[in-house]
C-alpha cells in the first residue's frame, strides 16, 4: 500500500527510483510518479501517471530522460481522490518548491485545506498529500527543516513522508509515523524507502525509522532527529537476506514460487526451534510464573493471519487448557475488550506493518495486557513494540496472496502452544513429541503434497469456470476454509464463501442447487463422519464436491465426494499447515486460467498501512 522511494548520489537518480518503485510493485498500487532535482533550471522535474509503472517507465525510457542525481518516487494506492495523474505523488506546492511523497493519512486534512484555501493557496488535487507541501511552502522561511517541523506540529494521521526542496538540493528529508519508513546506507549515496525490497540492490546497511523521527539524508550521510529535534544515533543492521529471495528465480509469478517454497521456509522457521528434542526460543521473556498466571490469551490479526488465529485457538485451547478469543484487528480497537495484566494478546502479522493490528497492540498494551507477536519482517513496527517477538523466517513474500507467511504463522503457533503446555504441564510426554516429531516433518510432508500439484491443476482446469465456491469444514477444517477460501477469491474474484458445515443446514444449504461446487474439507479425523455427512447432504442436493481429506480416508471419500485430494496423514494439530497447500494451488491454477494478475490482484495491497 503505497511505495516510497528516496536516492541522493552521484548517479542519475530517474532509474533508481523507478527501479525500486518496481521492488514496491508488490504492495499494491494504481498509479506513480517520481520528482528529481533538475538543476539545469533549478526546478522540480516532476512525472506521473495512472495506472501501472510501466506507463512512467516508458514515458521517462525507464528514467533516462530525466536528469538529476536526487530524487523521490511513490506508487500510491488511492485513498483521498481516484487514481489520475493529478492525484498521484509527489505532490507539488503551489510555486513549485516542495514535493512530497507519502503513506498514510493526514487525518485533519480538510481542516488544514480550508486554512490555506482562506490564505490564498490554489490546490491541484483531491488529495490529503497535497496538504502537506502546501503547507511546508507556507512555512517556509528559507529552512526547510523548521518549516517541516512546525508542519508536523499540525499535522494528525499517519505518514512516512519523503520531501524534496528545491532550495536544499543536496538533502532529502525523510520523517515517519505509524507509516514504515526506513534508511539506506550507500557509498557517497543515501536512500529512504518503504522497505528493504526497494534498495537491498545498492545497499545491505540500513536502519529502521521511528516514530516522529525526522532525518535528513545528504550523499555523504544521514543524520536523524527526535520529535524535539534533538539529534539521535541510529542503529545500523545489516541486511542478510539475498537479493534472488526477493526474484522471481526462473518462477512466472511470485505467489507460486512462493508457495514452493514453502518447506524451506517452515525449515528456517522450525529447525533452530528446536533443540534436544524440547521447543527452544532464544531470549523468551515470559517465564514459568508469567506463563502460570495468564488467565486468558486474546489473538489479534487480520485477513489471512486472522485464519491463522482460527486455527490457533484450536490448537492453543487444545494444548494448555486456557481459553484463547480470536478477534479481527479492525473490531478490537472498538470493541472494548476485556482484558488485563494477566491477558497475552498475541499479536500476528506478516508484514508486521498492518495499521489495524499496530492499533490493536497498542490498545492491548494500554489496557494493561503483555505483548507477543509472530512476525515475520524483521524490525517492522509490531516486531519492535511487542515484549516479544517470535520471528517466522519466512523470507520475503512478495505476492500479494500470503501463502509461506500463513504456514509459517501456524507453525510458530504450534511451536508456541507446545512451549507453553510444557511449562504448564497440560501436555502428555507421547503427544509432545508425537506432535514435535511431526512438525520437524512437516516440510518433507508439504514437499510430497507439492509434488501433487499436477493433480490440482487437473481439478482446477475442471471447475475454473464456476463464478460461486463453497468451502465447508468442521472445527479445524473450517478455520482451513475461511483460508482457502480467502485465497480462492482474492486472486481469482470469485465469489466464495467460508462456512461451518453444521451451519449450512441453518441457511447456506439453500444455495446448494445442479452444480454448485463445494469444497468440502475433511482432514479432521474425529470429525470425518459429520464432514462425511455433510458431503452426502450437499451432493444430494445437485453439488458437484470436490473433497480434501488425509491419505488413510481417500477412498471412504472418494465413494461419495465427484474428486478428492489428500495430504498425508499427521497429527490433528498439524492438518491444517498441510491442508492449506492444495488449496493455495487450486486458488492459483484457477486465477491462472481466468487470466487475472496474480500477483497484484486489484483493489489489493500487500501491506495495508490505513484504517
Ligand atoms: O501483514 P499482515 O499479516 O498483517 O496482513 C494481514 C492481511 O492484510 C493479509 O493476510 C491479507 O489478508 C492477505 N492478502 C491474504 O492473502
Amino acid at each position: 500500500m503505497c511505495g516510497i522511494v528516496g536516492f541522493i548520489g552521484e548517479e542519475q537518480a530517474a532509474p533508481i527510483l523507478l527501479d525500486g518503485l518496481a521492488r514496491l510493485e508488490y504492495r499494491g498500487y494504481d498509479s506513480a510518479g517520481v520528482a528529481v532535482y533538475d538543476r539545469e533550471n533549478n526546478a522540480l522535474s516532476v512525472h506521473k501517471a495512472k495506472g501501472r509503472l510501466k506507463v512512467l517507465s516508458d514515458l521517462l525510457q525507464g528514467g533516462a530522460a530525466v536528469e538529476g542525481t536526487i530524487g523521490i518516487g511513490h506508487t500510491r494506492w488511492a485513498t483521498h481522490g481516484a487514481p489520475s495523474d493529478v492525484n498521484s505523488h509527489p505532490q507539488v506546492s503551489q510555486r513549485g518548491k516542495i514535493a512530497v511523497v507519502h503513506n498514510g493519512i493526514i487525518e485533519n486534512y480538510a481542516e488544514l485545506k480550508a486554512f490555506l484555501l482562506a490564505n490564498g493557496v490554489e490546490f491541484r488535487s483531491e488529495t490529503d498529500t497535497e496538504v502537506i507541501a502546501q503547507l511546508i511552502e507556507y512555512f517556509y522561511r528559507g529552512d526547510i527543516l523548521t518549516a517541516v517541523n512546525r508542519v508536523l506540529h499540525r499535522i494528525q494521521g499517519a505518514y512516512a513522508l519523503g520531501i524534496l526542496c528545491v532550495d536544499t538540493p543536496d538533502q532529502l528529508i525523510a520523517v515517519r509515523k505509524d507509516s514504515p519508513l526506513i534508511l539506506g546506507y550507500g557509498d557517497g549515496c543515501s536512500f529512504l524507502a518503504s522497505d528493504v525490497t526497494a534498495i537491498i540492490r545498492h545497499t545491505r546497511e540500513i536502519s529502521y525509522m521511528e516514530d516522529g523521527e525526522v532525518a535528513v539524508l545528504t550523499r555523504t550521510g544521514i543524520q536523524c532527529y527526535d520529535h524535539l529535534m534533538q539529534p539521535v544515533q541510529k542503529e545500523v543492521v545489516r541486511v542478510d537476506w539475498e537479493i534472488d529471495a526477493a526474484e522471481k528465480g526462473g518462477y512466472e509469478h511470485f505467489m507460486f514460487k512462493e508457495i514452493m517454497e514453502q518447506p524451506d521456509a517452515l525449515r528456517r522457521c522450525i529447525s533452530p526451534r528446536i533443540r534436544d528434542g524440547e521447543v527452544f526460543f532464544e531470549d523468551f521473556v515470559f517465564d514459568a510464573d508469567y506463563i502460570r498466571n495468564i488467565d486468558r490469551i486474546f489473538i489479534v490479526a487480520c485477513g489471512s493471519s486472522y485464519h491463522v488465529g482460527m486455527v490457533g485457538k484450536y490448537t492453543l485451547e487444545r494444548l494448555t487448557r486456557k481459553p484463547v478469543e480470536v478477534s479481527l484487528a479492525s473490531e478490537f480497537r472498538y470493541m472494548d475488550p476485556i482484558i488485563d495484566e494477566r491477558t497475552l494478546v498475541v499479536v500476528i502479522s506478516q508484514s508486521g506493518e498492518t495499521l489495524d493490528t499496530m492499533a490493536a497492540l497498542r490498545e492491548a498494551r494500554r489496557l494493561g495486557a503483555k505483548i507477543l507477536s509472530i512476525v515475520n519482517v524483521v524490525g517492522s513496527s509490531i516486531a519492535r513494540e511487542s515484549d516479544q517477538v517470535l520471528y517466522t523466517w519466512a523470507g520475503p513474500e512478495i505476492a500479494v496472496a500470503t501463502t509461506k507467511g500463513y504456514t509459517t504463522q501456524l507453525a510458530m503457533v504450534d511451536l508456541l502452544g507446545l512451549y507453553f503446555a510444557r511449562v504448564l504441564g497440560t501436555i502428555q510426554p507421547e503427544e509432545y513429541r508425537e506432535v514435535l516429531t511431526g512438525l520437524s516433518e512437516l516440510p518433507e510432508k508439504m514437499e510430497r503434497v507439492l509434488q501433487d500439484r499436477d493433480g490440482v491443476q487437473y481439478l482446477a482446469s475442471q471447475y475454473f469456470n464456476h463464478r460461486s465456491i463453497f468451502f465447508v469444514g468442521r472445527n479445524l477444517d473450517y478455520a482451513l476454509g475461511l483460508e482457502g477460501s480467502l485465497k480462492l477469491k482474492e486472486i481469482s474474484y470469485i465469489h466464495s464463501e467460508a462456512y461451518a458445515s453444521g451451519e449450512l443446514k441453518h441457511g447456506t444449504i439453500s444455495l446448494i442447487e445442479d452444480g454448485t461446487l463445494v469444497v468440502a474439507l475433511g482432514t479432521y479425523g474425529k470429525l470425518f463422519e459429520k464432514a462425511m455427512s455433510n458431503v452426502v447432504e450437499v451432493k444430494s442436493r445437485g453439488a458437484d464436491v470436490l473433497a480434501l481429506t488425509t491419505e488413510s480416508r481417500r477412498e471412504e471419500m472418494a465413494r461419495t465426494a465427484n474428486a478428492v485430494i489428500t495430504i498425508p496423514d499427521v497429527s490433528d494439530i498439524l492438518l491444517p499447515s498441510l491442508g492449506v497447500v492444495p488449496l493455495q494451488l487450486f486458488a492459483y491454477y484457477v486465477a491462472l486460467m481466468n487470466g487475472c494478475d496474480i500477483d497484484k490482484p486489484r483493489n489489493l495491497a500487500k501491506s495495508v498501512t490505513v484504517e
